[in-house]
């Protein structure tokens, strides 16, 4: 956790619907645009193990096993961005859960299909930003 500086890194994913639609381009290019540096990043596939542990929080939610189904159907990208206000801003780029909500310009607005299958993850907190991060890559995959 020592290796996430606090405030100023989050962690993404480009999630199966984004990959599957041919995106990871796109979205890289609109998140470099925005001001983030990618620091790590992996072109993986979660299992379904996997991805029910990376979204546990959400164990008891009625969406929970549709979540780690979509979350595991395909490959994602993965990666460890930097930048002051990293969640926050992050959060702000990737724009509401459901799409349809999602303001004009941000990514789940240009890349999203639906509230499951929106495109992109983006961490919640610093904390929960240090926690994915360590999930996916070591230490000595972080590049600052
Ligand atoms: P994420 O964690 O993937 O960045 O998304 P988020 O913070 O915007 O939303 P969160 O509440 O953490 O939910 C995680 C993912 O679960 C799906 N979901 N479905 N059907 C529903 O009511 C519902 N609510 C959430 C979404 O795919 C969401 O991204
Ligand atoms: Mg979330």
């Amino acid at each position: 956790m020592s290796k996430l500086k606090a405030g100023k890194r989050t962690f993404t994913m480009i999630k199966p619907d984004a990959v599957a639609a041919g995106n990871i381009g796109a979205i890289l290019k609109d998140i470099n645009a925005a001001g983030f540096k990618i620091v790590a990043m992996k072109y993986t596939k979660l299992s379904a193990a996997k991805a029910g542990e990376f979204y546990a929080v959400h164990k008891e939610r009625p969406f929970y096993g549709e979540l780690v189904a979509f979350m595991s159907s395909g490959p994602i990208v993965a990666a460890v961005l930097e930048k002051e206000n990293a969640v926050a801003d992050f959060r702000t780029l990737i724009g509401a859960t459901n799409p349809a909500n999602a303001a004009a310009g941000t990514l789940r607005a240009k890349y999203a299909k639906s509230m499951g299958e929106n495109a992109v993850h983006g961490s919640d907190s610093d904390e929960n930003a240090a926690i994915e991060a360590a999930f996916h890559f070591a230490g000595t995959e972080m590049f600052a």
